[in-house]
Protein backbone atom coordinates (compact mmCIF):
# COMPACT_ATOMS: atom_id res chain seq x y z
CA UNK A 1 0.00 0.00 0.00
CA UNK A 2 1.01 3.28 -1.09
CA UNK A 3 1.97 6.14 2.13
CA UNK A 4 -1.10 8.45 2.33
CA UNK A 5 1.03 12.02 1.93
CA UNK A 6 0.59 14.62 4.84
CA UNK A 7 -0.29 18.00 3.82
CA UNK A 8 0.18 21.07 6.21
CA UNK A 9 -1.38 24.66 5.30
CA UNK A 10 -2.04 27.24 7.87
CA UNK A 11 -1.98 25.33 11.01
CA UNK A 12 -3.97 22.21 9.54
CA UNK A 13 -3.14 18.96 8.37
CA UNK A 14 -5.24 16.68 6.46
CA UNK A 15 -4.55 13.17 4.77
CA UNK A 16 -3.67 13.53 1.16
CA UNK A 17 -4.89 10.97 -1.95
CA UNK A 18 -5.28 7.87 0.22
CA UNK A 19 -4.45 4.74 -0.75
CA UNK A 20 -8.34 3.30 -0.75
CA UNK A 21 -9.18 0.16 0.86
CA UNK A 22 -12.16 -0.89 -1.41
CA UNK A 23 -11.04 -3.28 -3.95
CA UNK A 24 -13.91 -2.09 -5.88
CA UNK A 25 -12.34 1.23 -6.33
CA UNK A 26 -8.94 1.89 -7.99
CA UNK A 27 -6.92 4.82 -7.75
CA UNK A 28 -4.04 4.83 -10.40
CA UNK A 29 -5.63 7.26 -12.47
CA UNK A 30 -6.05 6.43 -16.64
CA UNK A 31 -6.55 7.55 -19.75
CA UNK A 32 -9.98 8.03 -21.81
CA UNK A 33 -9.39 8.85 -25.88
CA UNK A 34 -12.87 11.10 -26.14
CA UNK A 35 -14.87 10.00 -29.25
CA UNK A 36 -15.25 12.71 -31.87
CA UNK A 37 -12.60 15.37 -30.00
CA UNK A 38 -9.29 14.35 -30.85
CA UNK A 39 -8.01 14.58 -27.38
CA UNK A 40 -7.74 12.06 -24.39
CA UNK A 41 -8.56 12.73 -20.48
CA UNK A 42 -6.34 12.06 -17.81
CA UNK A 43 -7.17 11.51 -13.97
CA UNK A 44 -4.63 11.38 -11.46
CA UNK A 45 -3.70 9.08 -8.81
CA UNK A 46 -6.58 9.47 -6.33
CA UNK A 47 -9.24 8.79 -9.13
CA UNK A 48 -10.28 5.78 -11.24
CA UNK A 49 -9.45 5.83 -15.04
CA UNK A 50 -12.50 8.04 -16.68
CA UNK A 51 -14.71 5.40 -18.49
CA UNK A 52 -17.82 6.18 -20.92
CA UNK A 53 -20.82 6.43 -18.95
CA UNK A 54 -23.17 3.71 -18.54
CA UNK A 55 -26.85 4.56 -19.01
CA UNK A 56 -27.87 1.33 -16.81
CA UNK A 57 -26.16 2.88 -13.42
CA UNK A 58 -28.63 5.09 -11.54
CA UNK A 59 -28.04 5.66 -8.40
CA UNK A 60 -30.20 6.94 -5.31
CA UNK A 61 -29.60 10.58 -5.63
CA UNK A 62 -28.52 11.33 -9.32
CA UNK A 63 -29.14 14.82 -9.60
CA UNK A 64 -26.48 16.91 -11.44
CA UNK A 65 -25.01 19.13 -8.64
CA UNK A 66 -22.13 21.65 -9.31
CA UNK A 67 -22.47 22.60 -12.99
CA UNK A 68 -19.61 23.96 -14.66
CA UNK A 69 -18.19 24.47 -18.39
CA UNK A 70 -14.03 23.91 -19.15
CA UNK A 71 -12.34 23.94 -22.30
CA UNK A 72 -9.89 21.20 -23.34
CA UNK A 73 -9.55 21.77 -27.08
CA UNK A 74 -10.69 24.60 -29.43
CA UNK A 75 -12.71 26.90 -27.83
CA UNK A 76 -13.97 27.98 -30.97
CA UNK A 77 -15.58 24.53 -31.28
CA UNK A 78 -15.57 22.71 -28.11
CA UNK A 79 -16.99 22.89 -24.66
CA UNK A 80 -16.82 20.50 -21.59
CA UNK A 81 -19.68 19.98 -19.07
CA UNK A 82 -18.60 18.99 -16.30
CA UNK A 83 -20.56 17.92 -12.70
CA UNK A 84 -21.20 15.70 -9.94
CA UNK A 85 -23.92 13.65 -8.25
CA UNK A 86 -23.60 13.14 -4.68
CA UNK A 87 -23.93 9.00 -4.86
CA UNK A 88 -21.42 6.79 -5.60
CA UNK A 89 -23.35 4.64 -8.06
CA UNK A 90 -24.66 6.94 -11.07
CA UNK A 91 -22.73 6.42 -14.08
CA UNK A 92 -25.72 7.25 -16.32
CA UNK A 93 -23.92 10.81 -18.06
CA UNK A 94 -25.88 11.91 -20.69
CA UNK A 95 -26.35 15.52 -22.06
CA UNK A 96 -29.20 16.91 -24.53
CA UNK A 97 -28.29 19.77 -26.03
CA UNK A 98 -29.01 22.00 -29.01
CA UNK A 99 -28.12 25.27 -31.33
CA UNK A 100 -29.85 28.07 -29.92
CA UNK A 101 -30.37 30.28 -26.90
CA UNK A 102 -32.73 30.21 -23.87
CA UNK A 103 -33.94 26.61 -25.26
CA UNK A 104 -37.12 24.82 -23.76
CA UNK A 105 -36.11 21.37 -22.89
CA UNK A 106 -38.07 19.87 -25.43
CA UNK A 107 -36.01 21.48 -28.37
CA UNK A 108 -33.06 19.67 -26.91
CA UNK A 109 -32.68 17.16 -29.95
CA UNK A 110 -29.23 16.23 -30.12
CA UNK A 111 -27.87 13.91 -26.98
CA UNK A 112 -24.44 12.79 -26.12
CA UNK A 113 -23.42 10.02 -23.70
CA UNK A 114 -20.34 11.80 -21.39
CA UNK A 115 -17.69 10.23 -19.28
CA UNK A 116 -17.14 9.83 -15.60
CA UNK A 117 -15.09 8.50 -13.12
CA UNK A 118 -14.91 8.81 -9.21
CA UNK A 119 -12.18 9.79 -6.70
CA UNK A 120 -11.21 9.94 -2.86
CA UNK A 121 -9.61 12.74 -1.10
CA UNK A 122 -9.46 12.56 2.46
CA UNK A 123 -12.10 10.04 3.89
CA UNK A 124 -13.61 6.74 2.31
CA UNK A 125 -16.24 8.71 -0.28
CA UNK A 126 -15.79 8.72 -3.28
CA UNK A 127 -16.70 12.21 -5.24
CA UNK A 128 -18.34 10.97 -8.66
CA UNK A 129 -17.65 13.11 -11.23
CA UNK A 130 -19.36 13.68 -14.79
CA UNK A 131 -18.24 15.40 -17.93
CA UNK A 132 -19.79 15.68 -21.20
CA UNK A 133 -17.43 16.81 -24.35
CA UNK A 134 -19.15 18.70 -27.19
CA UNK A 135 -17.13 19.02 -29.95
CA UNK A 136 -18.03 20.00 -33.41
CA UNK A 137 -19.79 23.05 -32.03
CA UNK A 138 -19.71 26.38 -34.43
CA UNK A 139 -17.64 29.49 -33.44
CA UNK A 140 -19.47 32.23 -32.34
CA UNK A 141 -22.38 30.40 -31.85
CA UNK A 142 -25.03 29.91 -28.47
CA UNK A 143 -26.19 26.56 -27.33
CA UNK A 144 -28.69 25.20 -24.55
CA UNK A 145 -27.86 22.14 -22.60
CA UNK A 146 -28.86 20.07 -19.88
CA UNK A 147 -27.14 16.97 -18.21
CA UNK A 148 -27.68 14.33 -16.15
CA UNK A 149 -29.98 11.13 -16.82
CA UNK A 150 -33.59 10.11 -17.55
CA UNK A 151 -35.67 11.70 -15.11
CA UNK A 152 -32.53 13.77 -13.50
CA UNK A 153 -31.21 16.08 -15.27
CA UNK A 154 -30.49 19.80 -14.78
CA UNK A 155 -31.92 22.89 -15.20
CA UNK A 156 -31.19 24.36 -18.55
CA UNK A 157 -28.60 26.30 -19.38
CA UNK A 158 -27.01 28.46 -22.30
CA UNK A 159 -22.98 28.52 -23.06
CA UNK A 160 -21.57 30.77 -26.46
CA UNK A 161 -18.56 29.20 -28.72
CA UNK A 162 -15.42 31.34 -28.53
CA UNK A 163 -15.34 33.52 -32.15
CA UNK A 164 -13.13 32.84 -35.17
CA UNK A 165 -11.50 35.94 -35.69
CA UNK A 166 -10.00 34.82 -39.06
CA UNK A 167 -14.06 35.58 -39.99
CA UNK A 168 -14.89 38.09 -38.03
CA UNK A 169 -11.56 40.39 -37.09
CA UNK A 170 -13.79 42.80 -35.25
CA UNK A 171 -14.96 39.87 -32.77
CA UNK A 172 -13.73 42.00 -29.03
CA UNK A 173 -14.08 38.84 -26.63
CA UNK A 174 -14.38 39.63 -22.69
CA UNK A 175 -12.32 37.51 -20.07
CA UNK A 176 -13.13 37.83 -16.11
CA UNK A 177 -10.39 37.74 -14.00
CA UNK A 178 -10.35 36.58 -9.88
CA UNK A 179 -8.52 34.58 -7.61
CA UNK A 180 -7.90 33.94 -4.26
CA UNK A 181 -11.50 32.94 -3.10
CA UNK A 182 -10.37 30.32 -0.48
CA UNK A 183 -12.49 30.64 2.70
CA UNK A 184 -14.57 33.56 1.99
CA UNK A 185 -17.09 32.35 0.00
CA UNK A 186 -19.67 34.94 0.92
CA UNK A 187 -17.62 37.50 -0.35
CA UNK A 188 -16.96 35.08 -3.61
CA UNK A 189 -20.56 35.04 -4.56
CA UNK A 190 -20.95 38.85 -4.35
CA UNK A 191 -18.59 39.19 -6.85
CA UNK A 192 -19.76 36.59 -8.91
CA UNK A 193 -22.64 37.85 -9.27
CA UNK A 194 -21.10 41.14 -10.08
CA UNK A 195 -18.83 39.20 -12.46
CA UNK A 196 -22.39 38.15 -14.39
CA UNK A 197 -23.81 41.22 -15.22
CA UNK A 198 -20.49 42.21 -16.98
CA UNK A 199 -21.48 39.05 -19.43
CA UNK A 200 -17.69 37.65 -19.56
CA UNK A 201 -16.78 34.83 -22.36
CA UNK A 202 -14.75 32.96 -20.27
CA UNK A 203 -13.24 33.33 -16.90
CA UNK A 204 -9.90 33.30 -15.63
CA UNK A 205 -9.20 32.28 -12.14
CA UNK A 206 -5.25 32.47 -10.51
CA UNK A 207 -5.61 29.32 -8.24
CA UNK A 208 -6.20 28.75 -4.15
CA UNK A 209 -10.13 28.27 -4.99
CA UNK A 210 -9.77 26.27 -1.60
CA UNK A 211 -8.07 27.15 1.57
CA UNK A 212 -6.91 23.04 1.58
CA UNK A 213 -7.18 21.41 -1.69
CA UNK A 214 -7.92 18.28 -0.32
CA UNK A 215 -11.23 19.24 1.81
CA UNK A 216 -14.12 18.48 -0.60
CA UNK A 217 -16.59 20.57 0.95
CA UNK A 218 -14.14 23.72 0.29
CA UNK A 219 -14.93 23.07 -3.00
CA UNK A 220 -18.92 22.63 -2.89
CA UNK A 221 -18.79 26.23 -1.96
CA UNK A 222 -16.44 27.61 -4.21
CA UNK A 223 -18.28 25.37 -7.19
CA UNK A 224 -22.04 25.47 -5.79
CA UNK A 225 -22.04 29.42 -5.08
CA UNK A 226 -20.10 30.26 -8.98
CA UNK A 227 -22.95 27.60 -10.33
CA UNK A 228 -24.70 30.99 -11.66
CA UNK A 229 -21.81 31.95 -13.61
CA UNK A 230 -19.69 28.83 -14.57
CA UNK A 231 -22.65 26.79 -15.99
CA UNK A 232 -22.71 29.48 -18.79
CA UNK A 233 -19.13 30.40 -19.17
CA UNK A 234 -15.80 28.02 -19.10
CA UNK A 235 -13.59 28.21 -16.48
CA UNK A 236 -9.71 28.18 -16.75
CA UNK A 237 -7.56 28.02 -13.44
CA UNK A 238 -4.02 28.27 -12.87
CA UNK A 239 -2.98 26.24 -9.78
CA UNK A 240 -2.43 27.38 -6.42
CA UNK A 241 -0.07 26.94 -3.76
CA UNK A 242 -3.14 26.26 -1.56
CA UNK A 243 -4.75 23.73 -4.16
CA UNK A 244 -2.09 21.45 -3.08
CA UNK A 245 -1.54 19.66 -6.97
CA UNK A 246 -4.88 17.52 -5.29
CA UNK A 247 -6.65 14.81 -6.79
CA UNK A 248 -9.82 17.28 -5.83
CA UNK A 249 -8.74 20.35 -8.31
CA UNK A 250 -7.01 18.04 -11.39
CA UNK A 251 -10.55 15.95 -11.19
CA UNK A 252 -12.85 19.20 -11.25
CA UNK A 253 -11.26 21.55 -13.81
CA UNK A 254 -11.03 20.68 -17.25
CA UNK A 255 -8.38 21.99 -18.45
CA UNK A 256 -5.52 21.91 -21.76
CA UNK A 257 -2.78 19.21 -21.52
CA UNK A 258 -1.62 18.42 -18.72
CA UNK A 259 -4.06 20.71 -16.71
CA UNK A 260 -0.54 22.28 -15.09
CA UNK A 261 1.14 24.38 -17.81
CA UNK A 262 -0.91 24.89 -21.34
CA UNK A 263 -1.95 28.00 -23.55
CA UNK A 264 -5.34 28.49 -25.03
CA UNK A 265 -6.53 31.12 -28.03
CA UNK A 266 -9.22 32.74 -27.01
CA UNK A 267 -10.71 35.51 -29.99
CA UNK A 268 -7.20 37.86 -30.48
CA UNK A 269 -5.71 36.51 -26.94
CA UNK A 270 -3.53 33.54 -26.52
CA UNK A 271 -2.94 32.60 -22.70
CA UNK A 272 -0.44 31.03 -21.32
CA UNK A 273 -1.10 28.89 -18.16
CA UNK A 274 1.65 28.01 -15.37
CA UNK A 275 1.64 26.15 -12.14
CA UNK A 276 3.96 27.86 -9.87
CA UNK A 277 3.70 25.48 -7.10
CA UNK A 278 5.13 22.11 -9.07
CA UNK A 279 5.01 19.13 -6.63
CA UNK A 280 8.92 19.23 -7.43
CA UNK A 281 10.13 22.93 -6.94
CA UNK A 282 12.78 21.96 -9.29
CA UNK A 283 10.63 22.08 -12.37
CA UNK A 284 9.78 25.80 -11.83
CA UNK A 285 13.40 26.13 -13.01
CA UNK A 286 13.35 22.83 -15.30
CA UNK A 287 10.62 21.19 -16.70
CA UNK A 288 7.44 24.13 -16.23
CA UNK A 289 10.38 26.85 -17.54
CA UNK A 290 10.62 24.35 -20.70
CA UNK A 291 6.99 24.11 -21.22
CA UNK A 292 6.30 27.78 -20.29
CA UNK A 293 8.56 28.70 -23.39
CA UNK A 294 7.34 26.11 -25.80
CA UNK A 295 3.89 27.58 -25.07
CA UNK A 296 5.31 31.23 -25.34
CA UNK A 297 7.23 30.04 -28.86
CA UNK A 298 4.41 28.33 -30.12
CA UNK A 299 2.13 31.89 -29.66
CA UNK A 300 4.71 34.60 -30.55
CA UNK A 301 2.66 35.63 -33.19
CA UNK A 302 -0.27 36.05 -31.37
CA UNK A 303 -2.15 39.20 -31.60
CA UNK A 304 -2.39 39.93 -27.57
CA UNK A 305 -0.31 37.72 -24.89
CA UNK A 306 -1.82 36.79 -21.70
CA UNK A 307 0.48 34.55 -19.05
CA UNK A 308 -1.59 33.47 -16.03
CA UNK A 309 0.50 32.01 -12.92
CA UNK A 310 -0.43 32.07 -9.16
CA UNK A 311 2.19 33.49 -7.10
CA UNK A 312 3.47 37.00 -8.64
CA UNK A 313 6.59 38.31 -9.39
CA UNK A 314 5.91 41.56 -9.01
CA UNK A 315 3.58 42.70 -5.90
CA UNK A 316 3.75 45.64 -2.92
CA UNK A 317 1.86 43.60 -1.12
CA UNK A 318 3.60 43.43 2.71
CA UNK A 319 2.11 39.59 2.75
CA UNK A 320 4.11 37.90 0.46
CA UNK A 321 5.30 40.62 -2.33
CA UNK A 322 7.39 39.59 -4.88
CA UNK A 323 8.54 36.49 -5.67
CA UNK A 324 12.62 36.34 -6.02
CA UNK A 325 12.65 32.42 -7.46
CA UNK A 326 10.03 32.98 -10.22
CA UNK A 327 11.24 36.36 -11.38
CA UNK A 328 14.84 35.06 -12.14
CA UNK A 329 13.48 31.73 -13.51
CA UNK A 330 10.48 33.05 -15.63
CA UNK A 331 10.63 36.72 -16.07
CA UNK A 332 13.42 36.51 -18.55
CA UNK A 333 10.47 34.42 -20.94
CA UNK A 334 7.94 37.49 -20.29
CA UNK A 335 10.52 39.99 -21.45
CA UNK A 336 11.65 37.92 -24.61
CA UNK A 337 8.39 37.09 -25.56
CA UNK A 338 6.75 40.56 -24.83
CA UNK A 339 4.13 39.64 -22.97
CA UNK A 340 1.23 42.09 -22.90
CA UNK A 341 -0.05 41.30 -19.31
CA UNK A 342 0.78 38.82 -16.51
CA UNK A 343 -2.33 38.10 -14.30
CA UNK A 344 -1.59 37.14 -10.73
CA UNK A 345 -3.46 36.50 -7.43
CA UNK A 346 -1.25 35.15 -3.84
CA UNK A 347 -1.23 38.36 -2.35
CA UNK A 348 -4.99 39.17 -1.22
CA UNK A 349 -4.83 43.08 -2.50
CA UNK A 350 -5.13 44.74 -6.05
CA UNK A 351 -2.07 45.66 -7.42
CA UNK A 352 -1.15 46.96 -11.08
CA UNK A 353 2.41 47.79 -11.97
CA UNK A 354 3.79 50.23 -14.33
CA UNK A 355 5.17 48.68 -17.32
CA UNK A 356 8.85 46.42 -16.86
CA UNK A 357 10.88 45.44 -19.21
CA UNK A 358 14.36 44.40 -17.37
CA UNK A 359 13.41 45.40 -14.15
CA UNK A 360 12.99 48.71 -15.24
CA UNK A 361 10.03 51.09 -15.45
CA UNK A 362 8.83 51.91 -18.89
CA UNK A 363 7.43 54.64 -20.53
CA UNK A 364 5.01 53.32 -22.24
CA UNK A 365 3.24 49.79 -21.95
CA UNK A 366 3.92 49.53 -25.64
CA UNK A 367 7.59 48.85 -24.30
CA UNK A 368 6.93 46.26 -21.08
CA UNK A 369 5.09 44.47 -19.48
CA UNK A 370 2.11 45.36 -17.02
CA UNK A 371 1.69 42.60 -14.20
CA UNK A 372 -1.51 42.46 -11.86
CA UNK A 373 -2.19 41.22 -9.00
CA UNK A 374 -6.32 40.76 -8.17
CA UNK A 375 -5.91 37.78 -5.27
CA UNK A 376 -9.22 39.57 -3.40
CA UNK A 377 -12.04 37.20 -4.12
CA UNK A 378 -12.62 36.15 -0.53
CA UNK A 379 -9.67 35.29 0.88
CA UNK A 380 -8.97 37.38 4.16
CA UNK A 381 -7.06 40.60 2.91
CA UNK A 382 -3.97 41.63 2.75
CA UNK A 383 -1.97 45.15 3.11
CA UNK A 384 -1.13 46.59 0.17
CA UNK A 385 1.92 48.91 -0.28
CA UNK A 386 3.65 50.89 -3.24
CA UNK A 387 7.49 50.16 -4.80
CA UNK A 388 8.71 52.49 -7.80
CA UNK A 389 7.19 50.08 -10.02
CA UNK A 390 3.69 50.77 -8.76
CA UNK A 391 0.94 52.09 -10.98
CA UNK A 392 -1.62 51.46 -8.43
CA UNK A 393 -2.66 49.30 -5.04
CA UNK A 394 -5.11 49.02 -3.11
CA UNK A 395 -6.23 46.56 -0.10
CA UNK A 396 -9.67 45.68 -1.42
CA UNK A 397 -12.04 42.41 -2.55
CA UNK A 398 -11.69 42.62 -6.47
CA UNK A 399 -12.56 41.39 -9.67
CA UNK A 400 -11.34 42.38 -13.27
CA UNK A 401 -12.63 42.32 -16.46
CA UNK A 402 -10.57 42.27 -19.70
CA UNK A 403 -11.72 43.33 -22.97
CA UNK A 404 -9.59 41.94 -25.81
CA UNK A 405 -10.03 43.25 -29.75
CA UNK A 406 -8.17 43.19 -31.97
CA UNK A 407 -6.08 46.57 -31.61
CA UNK A 408 -6.83 47.15 -27.85
CA UNK A 409 -6.94 45.30 -25.04
CA UNK A 410 -8.39 46.95 -21.74
CA UNK A 411 -8.99 46.13 -18.10
CA UNK A 412 -10.91 47.27 -15.34
CA UNK A 413 -11.79 46.13 -11.91
CA UNK A 414 -14.77 46.65 -9.53
CA UNK A 415 -14.90 45.98 -5.59
CA UNK A 416 -16.69 43.89 -3.47
CA UNK A 417 -19.74 46.07 -3.42
CA UNK A 418 -19.85 46.89 -7.43
CA UNK A 419 -17.81 50.07 -7.26
CA UNK A 420 -14.92 50.82 -10.07
CA UNK A 421 -11.53 50.81 -8.88
CA UNK A 422 -9.83 53.65 -10.63
CA UNK A 423 -6.52 52.05 -12.27
CA UNK A 424 -7.26 49.11 -14.42
CA UNK A 425 -5.04 48.72 -18.08
CA UNK A 426 -5.42 49.91 -21.70
CA UNK A 427 -3.07 49.40 -24.79
CA UNK A 428 -3.93 49.78 -28.36
CA UNK A 429 -1.33 47.79 -31.53
FE1 LIG B 1 -1.54 31.50 -2.65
Amino acid sequence: MRKALMICLVGACVKGNPQPDDPSFSDLGGTLPIEGCGYSVTSRIGAEAPRVGNPASVGADPTPRLLHLGLVGDARTTMVVQWRTADEETRATEIRFAEGANLGEDALTETKTGIEFGYKSTGSEIYRMHQAHLCGLKPDTSYSYQVGSPGHFSSVYTFHTAPNVADKPDAEVVFAFLGDSRGGYDVWQQLVQHTIQRKPDLVLFSGDAVTVGLTQFEWEEFFGRAEPLFATVPVISAHGNHDVNSVNYYSQFALPGDQQNFGLDYGHAHITVANDTPEDIAAITGAFRAAIQTDFEASKNARWKLFMHHQPIWSASTRHGSSTFLKDSWNPLIDQYKIDLVLNGHDHDYEVTKPLFDGQVKASNADGTVFVVAGGAGAELYDAAREFWTEYSEKTYSAAIIRVGRDAMTMDAFRQDNTAIPTGFSKTK
